[in-house]
């Protein structure tokens, strides 16, 4: 089969996938979540926490990108929708487009997306919800969160981001959970559209305290097909 060129990517990006397609790609029901602490970690400027307290939901985001003056991040975000789109035009062929429709819905859901996380990351009463934090640490207390997402940075950059990042990255994202939450990444393949060689390897590792599982996405697009990786945090730790 012939090999789909590479996103052309220099450094992390902060993109803005809106609360729909968090609903879709990690396969979640809001409804689910009453009562439950929820966090999205590299959470860029989605809308999905903006969009879970406005349905009474105990959500957080972390990001390294929330630090410094909100008005300047906010502005980031909008010169970002201007290059990834422009690159998402680029190389459409790529891409499976049965959900977008075309690169300039991709663009209006990505700008809706922004506005509503603009408006409550500048909140006073909800901006403190956005914690400027970078993995493998996170400045939250152990065993808080129920469901702890993430979505287009864990493995996506795995060329930059290597094996051992990885582990304290997923032990870290561990610690946070509460015994039996879950934590779902996705995608697992690279910007390059290749699986990540040591993804198995980590789960191993990591049995001990997580049992790990596969679920399908629905939110199709990536080149490369990928599942969303289901990671349950242990009640009791393993012995091996
Ligand atoms: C491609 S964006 C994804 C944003 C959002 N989750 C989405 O799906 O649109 C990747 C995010 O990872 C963040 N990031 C970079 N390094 C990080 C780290 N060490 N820990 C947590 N997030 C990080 C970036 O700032 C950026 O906002």
């Amino acid at each position: 089969m012939e090999k789909k060129p590479a996103y052309p990517q220099t450094g992390v990006a902060s993109t803005c996938r809106s609360y729909e397609e968090y609903e879709r790609m990690f396969g979640i029901e809001t409804d689910k979540l009453t009562g439950k602490k929820v966090l999205d970690v590299a959470g860029g400027a989605s809308s999905f926490t903006a969009r879970l307290c406005a349905r009474g939901i105990d959500a957080y985001a972390a990001d390294p990108f929330y630090a410094g003056d909100r008005q300047a991040v906010v502005a980031l975000a909008r010169r970002e929708i201007e290059t990834s789109s422009a690159k998402v035009a680029a190389m459409s062929q790529v891409y499976d487009w049965s959900y977008y429709g075309s690169p300039e819905r991709h663009r209006r859901i990505r700008e809706a997306s922004l506005e509503s996380f603009a408006v409550h990351f500048q909140s006073e009463a909800d901006g403190e919800r956005y914690l400027a934090a970078s993995l493998p640490r996170l400045p939250f207390e152990s065993d808080t969160f129920s469901l702890i997402l993430c979505s287009h940075f864990l493995f996506l950059y795995a060329d930059q981001f290597g094996e051992a990042f990885h582990e304290a990255a997923l032990r870290e994202l561990l610690r946070a959970a509460m015994p039996g939450g879950e934590i779902r990444i996705y995608p697992l393949v690279t910007l390059a559209w290749e699986p990540v060689s040591y993804l198995n390897r980590l789960l191993d590792i990591l049995a001990a305290d997580a049992e790990a599982s596969f679920v399908p996405s629905g939110l199709p697009f990536v080149p490369l097909e990928s599942s969303v990786l289901v990671l349950r945090k242990k009640t009791i730790r393993s012995e091996r």
